[in-house]
């Protein structure tokens, strides 16, 4: 999860690479750097942290060069400061590296058995020191990064330059993406097209295994065998706007205010608001012909996949296998070959959801990619896009992105229901009716921010949360928990309140607040009974309800988050919010870094 960024071209390439990669700084942010070369001398500085303090060393220390390489850093392999900062040097030979070298341990000693020393803990020196020793055995440049290439295991996306050789830089992909970005007598390479955006819109991705050898006027690319090979020159996707907080503190709090928005984007995609059904979709499958849909991701995004999963079973009658990536890839679950797939990424470069993806696909699935980025590597290996229009999130906690996926995942629930006849016509206009609101209802809990702020403040003292729903709106509690969590780093978990009596009942006293998620549905009253439990063992419950909820509510409450009484089917989407902005607003008031956690990236690119 780190962001790579090279340039050869012909002014100071520095400042531009620092630019760059604050595009990139989402992909992890521990520590950063950049190496250029002039007048045929490497030069490079690196800093810890984030990536104002290499701004700053770089005011202090200039960087002069036409080609350069850059690097934002999340610590797979060494501790994060600057020793262990990209670029890592060998000889003349400076390489960025983004991934994890899984053989590195072995490939060390044997270097080392070569009389290399080694400066730092990371296994991307080791590659550096690979490619100097093929240079020193007399290869040329791309001849000694090929071989270099050849003994790795593992996951990289490389960027390596040349003592001497002012115009070349070679980049490599297996697994993280690379892009080429084309431009007039100047050359990119980037982790993704955002990072490229101001600099060219012509864009070629490598495919795993492709290796560049980039110069100012030309790119070739090979296959590992050394095969030239052709990528397709493509025109990112709207990328080349730049994306900033405008009048909000955190990129987290404006994504949650973009939300009515881009869910309306989003579900005017799929559904036919005019005549009440969904719009034609160029499915690989039909609905009506397959017997179960598999369902795989990570985090907030597979949480909007087990929200999915209660739509197309209920509305459509669908069986859904769902599982968290990282355990669907080695599970080997037997999938039926009348099966589909869809698989839920925001980046669309998760490592492990990219794992199962490939899995399926291994046996002869059908595949759907809900993404929010066009481009990706998991779009690009599936049978069809169906994408959320949540527009880039900067964000690390996932806010937007879930309440798209949710709209997708809506809408496609729909659209099963219509192909295996589950719903009537009428029923299907109502859906679509009720669809259309939740921008319009999103909008009204926004406007609950001081309530919700002032129940995030007495949030803030306690050690540990727990988060109750049942139906969807158990995910939700889990989602809940995850928001608050990884931004807050207050420990929080999200349970099926009818579970609680089984075990999580023995947490409950007056130092665990219990969030209660419960619109007043059928099962409304199940979930008071919890809420009983919960009280008379002192627990403090906050009960985020609609009016009704709050009428029928037996139970003494510490705060009581009253929503616009909202259809069933729009609920989770609804309710994502309050959840969101309680979790943002205690991060805020324990001063985290709320953009950016702690120990965590945007993109998950390695397992
Ligand atoms: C959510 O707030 C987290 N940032 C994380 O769980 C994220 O949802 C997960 O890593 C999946 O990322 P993806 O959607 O890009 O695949």
């Amino acid at each position: 999860m780190c962001g790579i960024v090279a340039i050869v071209g012909h002014t100071p390439v520095a400042p531009l690479i620092v630019d760059a990669l604050k595009r990139l700084e989402y992909r992890g942010y521990d520590s950063a750097g950049v190496a250029t070369i002039e007048r045929g001398e490497l030069g490079r500085r690196r800093a810890e942290g984030k990536l104002v303090n290499l701004e700053r060393r770089l005011q202090d220390e200039p960087l002069a060069g036409t080609i350069g390489i850059g690097h934002t850093r999340w610590a797979t392999h060494g501790v994060p400061n600057e020793t262990n900062a990209h670029p890592h040097f060998s000889n003349g030979v400076a390489i960025v590296h983004n991934g994890i070298i899984e053989n590195f341990a072995e490939l060390r000693d044997e270097l080392k058995k070569d009389g290399y020393e080694f400066a730092s803990q990371t296994d991307t020196e080791v590659v550096a020191h690979l490619v100097s020793r093929e240079v020193a055995r007399g290869a040329s440049p791309t001849e000694a990064a090929h071989r270099a290439l050849k003994r790795l295991q593992g996951a990289f996306a490389l960027a390596i330059m040349f003592k001497g050789d002012e115009d070349l830089i070679v980049g490599a992909r297996n697994g993280p993406p690379l892009a080429v970005g084309h431009g007039e007598g100047e050359m990119f390479l980037g982790s993704d097209a955002i990072a490229l955006a101001p600099f060219t819109n012509a864009i070629t991705y490598l495919e795993d295994g492709d290796w560049a050898v980039v110069r100012r006027n030309e790119v070739a690319i090979y296959d590992i065998d050394g095969n030239k090979v052709e990528r397709k020159r493509q025109q990112s996707l709207g990328t080349s706007y730049m994306v900033d907080k405008g009048n909000h503190r955190h990129f987290m709090e404006k994504e949650i205010h973009e939300q009515p928005e881009v869910i309306s984007h989003t579900l005017a995609h799929y559904l036919d608001f005019a005549n009440g059904t969904s719009k034609p979709l160029d499915l690989p499958f039909d609905f009506a012909r397959i017997d179960r849909l598999a369902i795989s991701a990570c985090g907030t995004a597979y949480l909007s996949g087990l929200i999915g999963k209660y739509w197309f079973e209920r509305f459509a009658r669908l069986p859904v296998d769902i599982d968290i990536a990282s355990e669907f890839r080695y599970r080997e679950m037997p999938l039926s070959k009348n099966a589909a797939a869809l698989f839920i990424s925001q980046s669309g470069e998760t490592a492990d959801t990219l794992a199962s993806l490939r899995y399926c696909r291994s046996q002869g699935l059908l595949i759907g990619a809900v993404v929010n980025v066009r481009e990706s590597t998991i779009a690009r290996e599936s049978d069809v896009t169906l994408p959320t229009l949540a527009g880039p999130e900067i964000g690390v906690a996932s806010t937007k992105a879930f309440t798209c996926q949710l709209s997708v995942l809506a809408s496609l629930a729909l659209k099963a229901a219509e192909a295996r006849g589950t719903v009537s016509a009428a029923e299907a206009k109502a859906m679509v009716r009720q669809l259309a609101e939740a921008p319009r209802f999103a909008s009204q809990v926004l406007k609950l921010d001081a309530q919700i702020e002032k129940v995030a403040r007495e949030l803030s003292h306690y050690k540990h949360v727990l988060y109750l729903g049942r139906d969807t709106n158990f995910p939700l509690a889990m989602e809940g928990a995850l928001k608050l969590k990884e931004i807050s780093y207050i420990h929080a978990e999200g349970y099926a309140a009818g579970e609680l009596k089984h075990g999580p009942i023995a947490l409950i006293d007056e130092n665990m607040p219990v969030i209660v998620i419960a619109p007043h549905d059928r099962i409304f009253e199940k979930t008071v009974s919890n809420m009983q439990e919960v009280a008379a063992r002192g627990g403090k419950i906050i009960l985020i309800t609609d009016a009704k909820g709050a009428a029928h509510s037996t139970v003494n409450t510490l705060e009581t988050i009253v929503l616009p009484d909202v259809p069933e089917i729009i609920a989770p989407i609804v309710y994502a919010l309050p959840i969101q902005m309680l979790a943002y607003f205690t991060a805020v008031f324990m001063g985290t870094d709320v953009d950016q956690p702690r120990n965590l990236a945007k993109s998950v690119t390695v397992e």
